[in-house]
């Protein structure tokens, strides 16, 4: 059998990532976080792109050491060309073009987007066609129908903030440091989800679109009524007002995915992106799904944030159907779906 080895780029915001998949098996899947933002509070683009320069080139090579792959062995190069930053794309797209150029082999364009859905695909069980997906991400909250491979149909977006956004502000209100999420997920495990009533909006509407700036503006209201916005906050409350906001948000997520999933006759749903890292969200997606009948998906914890090896996976795909792109092809910062 033929060979198809696709090496996979990842540099939309401020993670760089290479991977490479070989007929279906991953063998390698590299990801440097920068850390420079922190001290920012949020990532500076600036520094995202120099940072990504830097970085590919160590980055593309030890991901070829760890998979054993000689670059004369790939087959096609694989880049998330948008949504995403400028500057950081056009370092991982003008890298995968020249690469791709250099070794006369063809190059394939991916929707960071679509490579999130993909991550359920990475390792097995996968989900079966027509499934349900929901990407929780930090610039984007969809839900998307998906009838065969490739077949995209958002059916619900969020209106104002995307999920990760809502987590990263309210975490930096309760200044925990970015990216808040992770930090609101930690602080919440010890936290009363009952403490405080946060709106769940859109909750039980009949359309599939989600709004976050709500729930994310009551927090800020709790602690402007409770003059917490200055002083420090009491260790019990700062975990009560984490669980209380996640367990908003949580909830409005499960119960539009579920009941889209009933309106839509899906018998499988997947969650992607890097809020599905979220621990509340996890288990409460399993109940909703247990409880409905439905299949639930939900990548490993690696695959949920940015990273290559979703990137090389829907590059495999492509490369099955042929599904190159030109060598003129550029990022576009607001790539939709
Ligand atoms: O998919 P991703 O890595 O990048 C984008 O495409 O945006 O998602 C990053 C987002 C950030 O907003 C981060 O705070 C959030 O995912 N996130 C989490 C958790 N882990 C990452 N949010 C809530 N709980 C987590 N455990
Ligand atoms: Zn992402």
């Amino acid at each position: 059998m033929l060979s198809t080895t696709i090496l996979g780029l990842e540099t939309s915001c401020d993670e760089t990532s290479v991977a490479i998949i070989r007929n279906g098996k991953l063998l390698s899947n590299i990801i440097s976080s920068q850390i420079v933002h922190e001290q920012y509070g949020g990532v500076v683009p600036e520094l995202a792109s120099r940072a990504h320069q830097k970085l590919i080139v160590p980055i593309v090579n030890e991901a070829l050491a760890k998979a054993e792959v000689q670059k004369k062995e790939l087959t096609a190069i694989a880049v998330a060309v948008g949504p995403g930053l400028m500057g950081s794309l056009l370092v991982g797209v003008n890298f995968g073009k020249a690469f791709a150029y250099g070794l006369g082999i063809p190059f394939i364009a991916v929707n960071h987007m679509e490579a999130h859905i993909y991550s359920n695909f990475i390792e097995e069980p996968t989900p079966r066609f027509p499934f349900l997906n929901l990407t929780v991400s930090g610039g984007h909250t969809q839900l998307v129908l998906l009838n065969d491979e490739f077949q995209y149909k958002i059916i619900g977006e969020t209106k104002d903030d995307a999920v990760g956004e809502a987590f990263d502000k309210v975490g930096k209100m309760l200044r925990l440091g970015y990216p808040g999420g992770p930090q609101v997920n930690k602080f919440a495990k010890q936290g009363n989800p009952n403490a405080i009533k946060f709106p769940r909006p859109y909750a039980t509407d009949n359309d599939f679109n989600f709004s976050f700036s709500g729930i994310k503006t009551s927090v800020l209201y709790y602690l402007r009524d409770n003059k917490l916005r200055d002083t420090a906050i009491p260790e019990q409350l700062l975990a009560d007002i984490c669980a209380s906001f996640q367990s908003s948000v949580v909830d409005v997520l499960m119960q539009k995915t579920i009941r889209a999933a009933k309106h839509f006759g899906v018998k499988d749903i997947a969650v992607a992106g890097g809020v599905s890292a979220n621990s509340h969200l996890r288990s409460e997606m399993k109940k909703a799904a247990d409880l409905n009948d439905l299949e639930l998906f939900i990548p490993k914890f690696e695959y949920c944030t940015d990273n290559g090896a979703m990137i090389a996976e829907v590059g495999y795909r492509k490369s099955l159907r042929s599904m190159f792109s030109p060598i003129n092809i550029t990022a576009i910062a607001n790539l939709e779906l």
